[in-house]
């Protein structure tokens, strides 16, 4: 290990919605589990987060709803860190991008590298709205999809056919805030020339880091061969760090200039005295957990940041993870197609393990990963009641039933009860070199292993039957399958820790964790401190005492005996509970309504529009007024009338597939349109000669045609 200290961020979710089990999978789950994993090696880690408070989406959302973005940022921080906290995810520090500090923090950033010329600036014609004297972001302008026709298409994409698009390339662009039309207006950015750093850039990424994740490095190197381009880092924006320059009214940072930067920000914000050992000693690791759509900006843009600057440590890896998809349908925030952190908190009280087991069990680590409610019931029923569960259920409750709940003394070992114990140190080994490698959802497997061993053992062991005839022998299985127990406390701690801490209590043994010199005492989670020299203690957990003074630390996972004989357990309680199908439904249901909405609205917007057809084309056919004679049911179907009409030019029977919608006695008498010159056609055993103009709405209701007023029969139109 040639680091010191482990800095580890988490991408610093946009305040402009509530964190959902995407952002949770994807980023605060593994990031969590990494941190506890390596605190209970005892190795000195930092944890920062915090909320990212600017951009345009934000502003959106303010207008949307009538009030400021600070009111938007300050709603959703508070959701969100909630959230965090609910699920056992404590950072050190989670703050906010809108921080004094931040400000601060973020213009010193630019104005260095603006006064040492490492920006360029350039000037382009942007789309601007007078009525509201204002340059226009992407998400501002709508318009026509030039692919797909979509009429609401934005500047930067459209939504109906996926289309990436510039503003530019929208039929009629108008303004979102005004509606009115767009003028085209000279505007000065800055620029970082990413270009000047291409060459270096690949040599550190693709020589150096080739131990990044494959999709990670993957895209970098896409990157890099496409040439990088300079990056605007400045927008024409009134919410934001203000562009701290002459003559740069308002102009503001481009969030993702000052997003990065305030993982630093929230650093000084936490130890202002020592931040600079956590970002400026090449002995302190940095590690970024973020999602797939980070990946430029942790990799590519905020090192160049960071070169340009100078003195700065560079992330030693970037373990992103791929998207988790909810009921095989992409997550969407504003469809409401998602399952909120603080949603979830309500409706399953006491359930923050079995999301965070679900979640890295199904982690989104090497491909896009689904997220179903059967499957976070079966998970929860099938692995961890049935076997973490159950087994340390037997286990305590038998120990209770003949051993008054003292750790019975082992006799002499048979083969059976070594080889489950000689499996241990095994799935350490394995779950441990798992961690090191971000890989969580195999280390979860090693850990759930451990679980298996013991439940399989128990089953086989039988000690229930043993204890009739022969107590030592069943005190020698509930022995072993009670340190296996232990060894769970201590391995689940990463990924379950409200689980883990419960099963210490049942068996009365501390944990050993560090020492919190922000407090000046000895803590068991988020332990960090502040400058150098200081110890990092190992120390019981404040309950320890009541326990004798005996605590798990991770070193004792895999060995003999950790619970001494004689050692008295609490009182044994369920680690998990069975998940009945009511709570699972209601939430199936909830998503369903919301598909359903969905798929209605979607129904009833206009098809885009045909190819183009000839005057000609058109000219071919025959379109007249006609009135319905006699309608009636086509025997033996759902859909079909047959009609028989008056076209002014002749009488004539037409087969129609409206009967849905109109009963015979609807259409009695009623003029209509039809196409005359339509081939004719034998429709169940009728001629049909021609056909009824029919308006229909995307979600299948039709209604005929019919002129504003009486005409004569056998009009034409065109
Ligand atoms: N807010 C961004 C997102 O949710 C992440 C910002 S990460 C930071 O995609 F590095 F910029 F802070
Ligand atoms: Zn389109």
């Amino acid at each position: 290990m040639s680091y010191k200290r482990t800095l580890v961020t988490c991408a610093l979710p946009y305040a402009n919605g509530p964190v959902h089990i995407g952002h949770l999978a994807g980023v605060y789950v593994p990031a969590d589990i990494y941190v506890r994993y390596k605190r209970m090696r005892g190795e000195d880690v930092l944890y920062v987060c915090g909320s990212d408070e600017h951009g345009v989406p934000i502003t959106i959302k303010a207008r949307e709803q009538g009030c400021s973005p600070q009111d938007i940022v300050d709603r959703y921080h508070k959701i969100i860190k909630d959230s965090f906290t609910g699920l056992g995810i404590n950072f050190d520090i989670y703050s906010r991008t809108s921080s004094k500090v931040h400000e601060a923090n973020a213009s010193e950033f630019f104005r260095k590298l603006y006064d040492e010329g490492k920006f360029i600036t350039r000037e382009s014609e942007q789309f601007f709205d007078e009525q509201e004297q204002t340059f226009l972001a992407d998400r501002y302008i709508t318009g026509t999809c030039p692919r797909c026709g979509n009429p609401d298409a934005y500047g930067d994409q459209c939504e109906k056919c996926g289309a990436t698009l510039s503003p530019e390339e929208l039929i009629n662009p108008k303004s979102k805030l005004s509606g009115g039309a767009l003028v085209k207006k000279k505007t000065t950015h800055w620029y970082l020339p990413l270009d000047q750093y291409e060459g270096w850039l690949g040599r550190w990424i693709l020589s150096e880091h080739k131990q990044w994740r494959s999709n990670v490095y993957g895209q970098c190197k896409s990157w890099i061969d496409g040439g990088l381009q300079p990056r605007a880092v400045s927008r024409d924006l009134d919410w934001g760090v203000p562009v701290p320059v002459e003559g740069a009214q308002g102009k503001v940072l481009y969030v993702w200039f000052d997003a990065p930067i305030g993982y630093i920000s929230n650093t000084q914000e936490l130890l202002p005295n020592s931040w600079k050992t956590w970002w400026k000693d090449s002995k302190t690791r940095l590690v970024h957990f973020i999602g797939k759509d980070n990946i430029v900006f942790h990799c590519i843009v905020f090192p160049a940041m960071l070169k340009a600057y100078g003195d700065y440590i560079l992330p030693d890896n970037v373990p992103a993870n791929e998207f988790l998809n909810l009921e095989g349908d992409k997550i969407s925030t504003s469809r409401g197609w998602a399952v909120w952190a603080h949603e979830y908190l309500q409706d399953f009280p006491g359930k923050e393990d079995v999301l965070r087991y679900v979640l890295t069990a199904n982690a989104p680590e090497t491909k896009d990963n689904d997220f179903s409610w059967k499957d976070f019931q079966t998970r929860n029923n099938s692995e961890l009641v049935a076997i973490f569960g159950n087994f340390v259920n037997r286990a305590l409750v038998l120990t209770h039933k003949y051993f008054e709940g003292k750790v019975p003394a082992a006799g002499a070992l048979e083969p059976m009860d070594k080889e489950a114990l000689a499996e241990i140190p095994a799935l350490r080994a394995s779950l441990e070199r798992n961690l090191e490698e971000f890989k969580f959802r195999e280390a979860l497997k090693d850990a759930l292993g451990i679980a298996r061993v013991g439940n399989k053992y128990i089953s086989d062991a039988e000690p229930w039957k043993v204890a009739k005839t022969d107590l030592q022998r069943c005190a020698t299985i509930l022995n072993v399958s009670l340190q296996i127990c232990a060894d769970l406390a201590v391995a689940f701690e990463p990924f379950t820790p409200f689980s883990a801490q419960k099963l210490r209590g049942m068996l009365r043994v501390g944990l050993q964790a560090g020492f919190d010199h922000r407090k000046g005492e000895q803590t068991t989670e988020n332990t960090f401190r502040e400058g150098e020299g200081a110890a990092l203690h190992t120390l019981p957990m404040g309950a320890a005492a009541a326990y004798e003074g005996l605590c798990l630390g991770w070193d004792d996972l895999g060995k003999e005996s950790i619970l001494p004989e004689g050692h008295v357990l609490g009182s044994p309680e369920l680690l998990f509970e069975k998940i009945e199908d009511a709570p699972i439904d209601a939430q199936i249901a909830r998503l369903e309504a919301i598909r359903k909405e969905r798929e209605a609205a979607a129904a009833l917007k206009a098809e885009p529009q045909k190819e183009e057809c000839s005057f000609e084309d058109f000219e071919k056919m025959d379109i007249r007024t006609a009135t319905v004679l006699e309608a009636e049911r086509v025997p033996k179907t759902d859909k079909l009338l047959k009609l028989t009409i008056d076209t002014g030019i002749d009488r004539r029977v037409i087969v129609s597939g409206i009967a849905e919608y109109y009963a015979p006695e609807d259409m009695l008498g009623k003029q209509i349109c039809i196409l005359a010159n339509l081939k004719p056609r034998v429709i169940r055993g009728i001629e049909s000669k021609g056909m009824i103009l029919m308006a229909r709405q995307g979600d299948g209701k039709m209604r005929f045609i019919t002129p504003q007023e009486v005409l004569v029969n056998g009009a034409q139109i065109g």
